[in-house]
């Protein structure tokens, strides 16, 4: 392939851990942020993130330096206008990622695909406002982006096949997995993950077990990395019950529904790892 020029527009954990994987594949990466201070957090964790590589001895400080010179920052959207591929990682916003993508499609030339990284909403409520909806595809990353192989290739009824095509080659380049799948709520993993954790927290509610040994029920039990209360703290609770809600309304089938205690786990603002509490307790 050759020397992609990517624009990723936001810098939180997905954002940057993107443009993180991006640099490290020798691509050419500018980052959009809302805000100065915002462009700046982002930049620094992704600092961080690769000092811990350099600190286990997986990269040397001098490519570390060559992958963060691949990384600028940006404020303003014009500078995305010679982008190759743009990928929208801000927040799950329908209105905000549509003013985004109105924006962008004035902006960058009509080759430049456009993806989203959204986990949920259908991509075609992207697309269907630019003037270029066969050109745009999800491309749905997973927490946390340098550790996780998969990506989800998600193309519309509206997407041309060469732009899924693409999708699926830029996603190898960058050394992911990809897998395709079509512009349905939840895609293939969430559609599957989130009665999971959602049904595992119901057990909790339901006094079935702790928490701790419904995790270990999972992780011993089955060998997954983290048990699913965990790995709802780690998604953070308010995601998890944003999916939920998503999957219901779309087919009102009870399996998706939140349960009571998640909901009000949310309201409470118990929201998981970042919130220093959810399912269990953090040291923040
Ligand atoms: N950023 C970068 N690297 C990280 C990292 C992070 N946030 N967290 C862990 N790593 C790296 C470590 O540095 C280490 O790298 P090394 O092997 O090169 O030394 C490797 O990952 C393993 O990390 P640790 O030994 O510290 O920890 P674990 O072995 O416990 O792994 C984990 C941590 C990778 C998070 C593992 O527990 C895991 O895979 N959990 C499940 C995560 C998961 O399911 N994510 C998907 C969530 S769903 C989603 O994102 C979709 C959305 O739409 C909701």
């Amino acid at each position: 392939m050759e020397r992609k020029k990517v624009g990723i527009a936001g810098c939180g954990l997905m954002g940057g851990g993107i443009a993180q994987v991006c640099a490290r594949a020798g691509l050419d990466v500018v980052v959009l942020e809302a805000d100065e201070g915002l462009l700046k957090r982002g930049l620094d964790n992704i600092a961080k993130d690769l000092e811990k590589v350099v600190a286990r001895g997986k990269m040397t400080a001098e490519e570390k330096d060559e992958v963060l010179g691949r990384i600028r920052g940006t404020v303003n959207l014009r500078d995305f206008s010679d982008r190759d591929v743009v990928i929208e990682a801000i927040i799950e916003n329908l209105e905000k990622k549509q003013n985004l993508f109105r924006e962008l499609d004035i902006i960058c030339p009509p080759q430049t695909l456009f993806c989203s990284n959204t986990s949920s909403i259908p991509i075609i409520e992207m697309a269907s406002v630019t003037k270029r909806p066969g050109r745009c595809i999800g491309l749905h990353f997973f927490n946390p982006v340098p550790v996780m192989k998969l990506i989800e290739v998600i193309g519309t009824i509206l997407t041309d096949d060469s732009a899924v095509q693409e999708g699926v080659e830029f996603s190898k380049a960058i050394g992911k997995t990809p897998i395709v799948t079509k512009d349905r709520a939840g895609f293939v993993v969430n559609l599957l993950l989130i009665p999971f954790i959602v049904d595992a927290i119901r057990a909790l509610e339901l006094g079935l077990a702790s928490a701790e040994d419904i995790d270990t029920g999972m992780t011993l039990g089955c060998s997954h990395p983290m048990g699913p209360l965990a790995l709802a703290d780690f998604i953070g609770l308010d995601t998890v019950y944003y999916i939920s809600n998503i999957l219901y309304d779309e087919f009102k089938d009870p399996k998706y529904a939140a349960p009571l205690l998640l909901k009000q786990m949310v309201k409470a603002g118990y929201l998981g790892r970042k919130s220093g509490r959810g399912i269990y307790l953090y040291n923040t």
